[in-house]
């Protein structure tokens, strides 16, 4: 079998177990929320230094709205928390980060964080660090229908000139690659409304270690992983 030899250029982690691991350490949910943070530092770091060019995170679904409020407000305190204390080492790290999701429902100072963190990481250039918060796939593919509808009443799109490209360019992460890799920890293997359109070719992993457990050596066991596949998208592979 001839092997995937490169190191992916987007990385996609859905990051999950934050509860089973509070529960199996005796602490509150919340808890679980808070050591994920450094396991996003461990991956970002590991991230830089294999050279994967994109990296995008699943940090909060439309769907966690429905968790209890105390644990809604401990995780958007974390992702205000977080972006206050990581900015400077992001930056210096030539980290860029994007948000994907909508900029609904969030309190006025969590809007005032995600401009900060995106404006003042805006120059980096070795990785970009894309944060699914508030993001749910299916409401893109339809925000993005309702888009491309209204331009098509608008006379700016012809409906026959509607392509797979045109979807892409009005989803939300219509600036990036699709994922070459998507992992998902804890052991469950479902997608959980993430990137459905764009994980359509993506290979996946589903490691059964927790979030606050994955570190720099599970990331560059996932990079291995994904080396020893082979991509068909559709083909015959000649031996
Ligand atoms: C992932 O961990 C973090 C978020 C969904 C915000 P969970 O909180 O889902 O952890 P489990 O799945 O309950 O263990
Ligand atoms: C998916 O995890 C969302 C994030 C990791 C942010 P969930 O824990 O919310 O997903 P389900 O409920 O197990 O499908
Ligand atoms: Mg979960």
């Amino acid at each position: 079998m001839s092997k995937q030899s490169t190191i992916p250029q987007h990385v996609a982690i859905i990051m999950d177990g934050n509860g089973r691991w509070a529960k199996q350490h005796g602490k509150e949910r919340y808890e679980g929320h808070i050591a994920g943070v450094e396991s996003v530092r461990c991956v970002v770091r590991a991230a830089v230094m294999h050279g994967v060019k994109w990296l995008t995170l699943y940090a909060f679904s439309t769907e966690n709205w429905g968790r209890p409020i105390a644990e809604v407000n401990a995780i958007m305190e974390l992702f205000c928390k977080s972006v206050v204390g990581e900015a400077p080492d992001l930056k210096k790290q030539g980290v860029r980060v994007m948000i994907i999701g909508e900029r609904t429902h969030f309190s006025d100072k969590v809007l005032e964080m995600i401009d900060q963190i995106e404006s003042v990481t805006a120059e980096g250039n070795r990785l970009t660090l894309v944060l699914a918060f508030n993001y749910s796939s299916r409401r893109e593919i339809m925000l993005a229908t309702k888009a491309i509808a209204h331009k098509v009443a608008a006379g700016e799109i012809c409906s026959e000139e509607i392509s797979e490209q045109t979807i892409s360019q009005h989803l939300m992460t219509h600036a990036m690659p699709d994922p070459d890799l998507v992992v998902r920890t804890s052991g469950e293997c479902r997608l959980s409304n993430f990137l459905l359109w764009q994980a359509s070719y993506a290979e996946f992993y589903f490691p059964e270690v927790l979030w606050p457990d994955f570190d720099e050596k599970e990331f560059a066991k996932a990079l291995e992983v994904y080396a020893s596949r082979e991509r068909r998208y559709g083909l015959v592979i000649e031996e």
